[in-house]
């Protein structure tokens, strides 16, 4: 797999180094709250456990899947709930465990959706974020790395659901999606 990365962008010690760090701001914003970690799937879930065994304080956790994007074919925003929230979080400190960030068109869609539900507070606390694609705009709580406008994979992040359990994240190898 990691013959097919043109650049590992980070090791798997940085990037646990770095969550460690997240997860001491988040532990500190939310003492003595009751956290409800939102994960998108399936980008995030290798996101998620790291985050979730370095916080400090009491967490509940829930999925949410929606459809998933390969470059050259999917639209951005264009997106669907395929798995719903087993938990009501109504009330309830959210805060949405997400891998990348990139138009940010299917957060914004996620973010409406939930705060229909009206959660007490809700944040979003980004793997990766590539600030420079936005298109529109989306209050990042939290984020781990900011990358450049490049196709990356790794650390739950795929290319055609594939490379997700690469320890590292780097960019993928034009060749291999422009084949
Ligand atoms: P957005 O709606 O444009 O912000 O896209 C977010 C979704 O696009 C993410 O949840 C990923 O599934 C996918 N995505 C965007 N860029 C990348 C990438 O570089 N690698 C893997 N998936 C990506």
């Amino acid at each position: 797999m990691i013959e097919d990365l043109e650049k590992v962008l980070f090791t798997e010690r940085e990037i646990r180094n770095r969550i460690r760090e997240v997860a001491k701001e988040i532990s500190r914003d939310y003492r003595g709250r009751d956290l409800m970690l939102v994960a998108v799937l399936k980008g995030s879930i290798f996101f998620l456990t790291h985050l979730a065994q370095a916080l400090k304080i009491h967490t509940r956790i829930d999925f949410l899947g929606i459809e998933s994007f390969s470059p050259g074919k999917a639209l951005p925003g264009v997106v669907r709930i395929s798995k719903d929230l087993d938990l009501a979080i109504q009330g309830m400190d959210v805060l949405v465990v997400e891998d990348i960030v990139d138009t940010g068109m299917t957060l914004r869609y996620l973010l409406n959706v939930l705060r229909e539900r009206q959660p007490s507070s809700i944040g979003v606390c980004a793997f990766v974020d590539k600030s420079n694609r936005r298109l529109v705009e989306i209050p990042l709580k939290y984020r781990c790395f900011e990358i450049p406008d490049r196709f990356v994979v790794g650390f739950g992040l795929d290319y055609n659901q594939r490379y997700r359990n690469l320890p590292c994240l780097g960019i993928l190898k034009k060749e291999i999606y422009q084949k």
